[in-house]
């Protein structure tokens, strides 16, 4: 059931008594929550908010409402992890309600500067005829974990020529000086990024647009993020109201980059290639990067989208983080691989060799809900090569290669609960023929798949009954082999 404004806009505080508890309750019993990836305590969690490194620690932080899962007032819920692999629970990062946040801590990132990590973030706040006021506040963590806001925002205003969408600041170090990024709506309703600089984090001046060569694409950009890797730069974004063009732009929303040779932060010139969808599943969004002490760039992405309802609703909660990916470039295209730390989660292991012909055989004793598995498919003339997972009675989750188009296929339309069938539940993707490797994490209700090392990603929240739990594995019009590894994942732990 949707909430009302005023019920949307309370702060946890505020909550009616026994209201959370009953949530909880609700949540509990749900059957879709997840074995390893960071979830809500209750309610709704959208994009990744300051991926950093501090004191030795991973940070992450996620927009939250607690209260349930709608839109509603956003805080940031603190985890943090030494591995990247398993992840504590740290509570309340950022509160919303000041007289700058008002209605919502937004995203944001962080920066550590002087011994404290700086969290840099859109603090949103609503008049009484309901117009936005976006205000870009700072916050810092101390070595104790401590999380203190500054008083007042450090950039209070819009710029001329940019309407209050205007949101997600991205920061990160230049040199002497340090540059934010931020999503802007142009006033002639076109989304773009905007830049500014500072000296110490505090006092910020506006330079001014990023000069790319997509002057209309869709309304509004949410959460940038710009980085270089090896000699190129990548401006990462969300464009919203791109149409559909075939196999591309089928979310309700987009998130994605181009590559082109470093910006230049003073000129802002910045010639790049065509823009690349990130992920070409069905639940990504507003992924946000990082630099990892070893100079890793790694990436996590909402395993949702904005303006859709998830199964998962009714029961008190919604949204999951995507696990941390490392980024890489190859032939000019941004790579995407599960960190190998995650490794450590992996539990007993199953192996399999076998060579099918016009046909479909279950993987016996390779049944889960929740596992890592490599399947390498090669040597074959076969059509059509794939596999099914989560599969039992009339459910199951595709995922297959089809030669005569030249297409890797996800296909969720058997997968349990269906969703957003509005926007298909079917997605492709070209690839070339070739041998291929699918590497999957499947948890309780999503699939992240890997296609030859990070070339394809598709991330899809699944929502199957939990009796649905078998392997199949198939090859049509010809014969193909198939050498397959599975390894149990129970927990973070
Ligand atoms: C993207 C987004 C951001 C905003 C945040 C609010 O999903 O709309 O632009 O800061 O979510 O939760």
């Amino acid at each position: 059931m949707k909430m009302t404004k005023e019920e949307k806009y309370r702060l946890i505080t505020q909550a009616k008594p026994g209201e959370l508890a009953e949530l909880q309750d609700k949540v509990n019993r749900s059957v879709w929550r997840q074995n390893y990836h960071i979830q809500p305590p209750t309610g709704l969690l959208n994009d990744p908010n300051g991926f950093s490194y501090y004191q030795g620690e991973y940070h992450l932080f996620y927009q939250w409402f607690p209260l349930g899962t709608d839109h509603g007032m956003k805080y940031w819920y603190h985890t943090k992890s030494a591995d990247l692999a398993t992840w504590d629970s740290m509570g309340i990062g950022l509160e919303p309600g000041g007289p700058y946040d008002s209605h919502g801590a937004y995203s944001g990132s962080a920066i550590e500067k002087d011994g404290r990590l700086y969290l840099l973030y859109t603090g949103n706040t609503r008049d009484e005829a309901w117009n936005r006021h976006p205000f870009q506040c700072l916050a810092y963590m101390n070595e104790s974990g401590f999380i203190n806001k500054l008083g007042q925002p450090v950039i209070s205003s819009v710029p001329p020529g940019y309407t209050d969408h205007f949101r997600d600041p991205k920061v990160w170090k230049s040199g002497d000086d340090y540059c934010c990024v931020i999503g802007a709506q142009r006033t002639d309703r076109t989304g773009s990024a905007v830049l500014y600089r500072s000296k110490d984090l505090l006092q910020w001046e506006f330079t001014g647009e990023i000069k790319t060569r997509l002057p209309r694409f869709g309304y509004m950009w949410e959460c940038p993020d710009y980085f270089e890797l090896d000699d190129s730069g990548v401006l990462l974004f969300c464009p919203q109201g791109l149409e559909a063009d075939e196999d591309r732009f089928n979310n309700i929303y987009q998130t994605g980059y181009v590559i082109g040779k470093p910006l230049n932060p003073l000129t802002l010139e910045f010639n790049h290639g065509p823009f690349e969808e990130l992920d070409r599943g069905f639940d990504f969004y507003a992924a946000q990067t990082m630099l990892a002490p070893d100079g890793r760039r790694l990436l996590v992405g909402w395993m949702g989208l904005p303006d859709v309802d998830y199964p998962t609703d009714e029961s008190g909660w919604s949204g999951c983080l995507t696990l941390p990916r490392q980024l890489t470039l190859r032939d000019g295209k941004l790579i995407q691989q599960p960190v190998p730390e995650l490794a450590k989660l992996r539990k007993a292991m199953h192996s399999a060799e076998i060579t099918l012909n016009n046909e479909t055989k279950r993987l016996n004793g390779f049944e889960g809900i929740s596992y890592e598995l490599i399947c390498e498919i090669a040597n074959g003339d076969a059509a059509e090569v794939g596999l099914e997972f989560r599969a039992g009675g009339e459910e199951k989750t595709v995922l297959k290669y089809d030669g005569a188009s030249n297409k890797l296929i996800l296909d969720r339309s058997l997968s349990g609960q269906v969703l957003g069938e509005i926007n298909g539940n079917i997605r492709r993707c070209r690839m070339a023929a070739g041998k291929l490797k699918f590497h999957l994490f499947v948890d309780v209700s999503s699939v992240e798949v890997f296609v030859n090392d990070g070339e394809e990603v598709f991330t899809s929240r699944i929502f199957p009954d939990p009796g649905s739990t078998e392997i199949r594995l198939f090859s049509y019009g010809g014969s193909a082999e198939f050498r397959v590894l599975k390894w149990d994942i129970t927990s973070m732990e």
